[in-house]
């Protein structure tokens, strides 16, 4: 099996030089979990790829400050810059000073830009390799002025405080989408405590927004990330509710719902993806109580109106501001 990723391929050259590898956010690439002895991701996909060849998986939140992983560290250098420095950062406090780090990634990711963030930070330097448009670094951990807390940002909004993450969805401010959605929800909610789920939490905005007005909240996202800035969130403003990782449903099975609330997602990384939009549709009525409603905010091109009469043989348009239309369907007995 040879590398697919082009990062992948670039460190596929280098292959002589690792014997145990970690490999720190990467792509989910055959050879490289083959290849490698553990990861360290923010993304629950990630790393149940790499769980399902008996790898080591872990998230950044579940090693304990200090806490030795391994030694044969490759960061792959993420699209969001910010969250790029986050992991250089969080790795100078995890790992022994001067420990060797390689940082791979593609000339269209923002690698290029590498080399000046590691001379701010005080970190040395050295290219190793370039090729498949991707280059490859190497540096060492040195003790750091800042810490990688400080990339936690808080914002208020509709009278939440709510915490981000680079990497987290709309880091540090609040989509229209969702803000048209919450808007709709406003007139319809009704007082009576609702079990409500939160599909593809983000910072939790949806989840505070509903726990502020005494919903029984359940929050999931695939990122560990949001997962950590939606329970921050929720924390910060005296609310509780049940937040955990899930790709989709998965980690929901059996589990039932009054209403399902989400701005769902229809990227991964640079490329458009319904996969998990078209699951969280068709699922949907599985995970509803009878008469129990699926509310959806989307980009007005989107093709989720088909999607929701395949699922639930009829739906409402209950808002629409030409940019983003607010979808709502109704389980029914039959
Ligand atoms: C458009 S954002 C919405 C975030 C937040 N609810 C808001 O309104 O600001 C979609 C979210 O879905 C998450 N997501 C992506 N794929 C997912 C999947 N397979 N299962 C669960 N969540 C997913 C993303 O990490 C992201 O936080």
């Amino acid at each position: 099996m040879s590398a697919q990723a082009p990062a992948c391929q670039l460190l596929e050259r280098q292959k002589d030089n690792y014997a145990a590898l970690w490999a720190i956010g990467p792509p989910v690439d055959s050879w490289l979990i083959d290849q490698s002895t553990g990861v360290v991701s923010g993304d629950f996909d990630a790393l149940r790829e790499w769980q399902a060849k008996g790898k080591q998986a872990r998230t950044p939140f579940d090693l304990a400050a200090g806490e030795p992983f391994g030694k044969e560290i490759v960061l792959f250098w993420p699209k969001a810059h910010q969250l790029g420095i986050w992991w250089l950062k969080w790795l100078c406090e995890q790992l022994p000073e001067g420990t060797a780090i390689e940082i791979v990634g593609e000339h269209q990711g923002g690698i290029k830009r590498v080399p000046k963030m590691l001379d701010e930070l005080g970190m040395p330097w050295d290219k190793r390799d370039n090729a498949r448009r991707c280059s490859l670094f190497a540096t060492r951990t040195v003790t750091l002025d800042s810490s990688s807390d400080s990339a936690w940002q808080t914002f208020e909004t509709l009278g939440l405080i709510l915490l981000s993450h680079p990497g987290v969805f709309g880091h540090g401010k609040v989509d229209e989408g969702t803000l048209l959605l919450l808007e709709s929800l406003e007139s319809s909610l009704p007082k009576k405590p609702l079990k409500v789920l939160d599909m593809g939490c983000g910072d939790g905005i949806i989840s505070a927004w509903l726990a502020q007005r005494g919903h029984h909240v359940t929050a999931v996202d695939v990122s560990a990330f949001a997962v950590e800035a939606c329970k921050r969130t929720l924390a910060a403003n005296g609310l509780e509710g049940r937040v955990f990782s899930s790709d989709v449903f998965s980690a929901l099975e059996g589990e039932q719902f009054d209403w399902i609330v989400s701005n769902p997602p229809f990227h991964k990384e640079r490329d458009i993806s319904y996969g998990p939009s078209q699951r969280l549709i068709s699922a949907a009525p599985e995970h509803l109580n009878v008469g129990g409603r699926l509310i959806l905010v989307a980009n007005g091109f989107l093709p989720y109106p088909d999607h929701l009469q395949r699922a639930f043989q009829d739906f409402q348009t209950l808002a629409d501001n030409r940019r983003f239309k607010v979808y709502g369907a109704i389980k029914s007995g039959r």
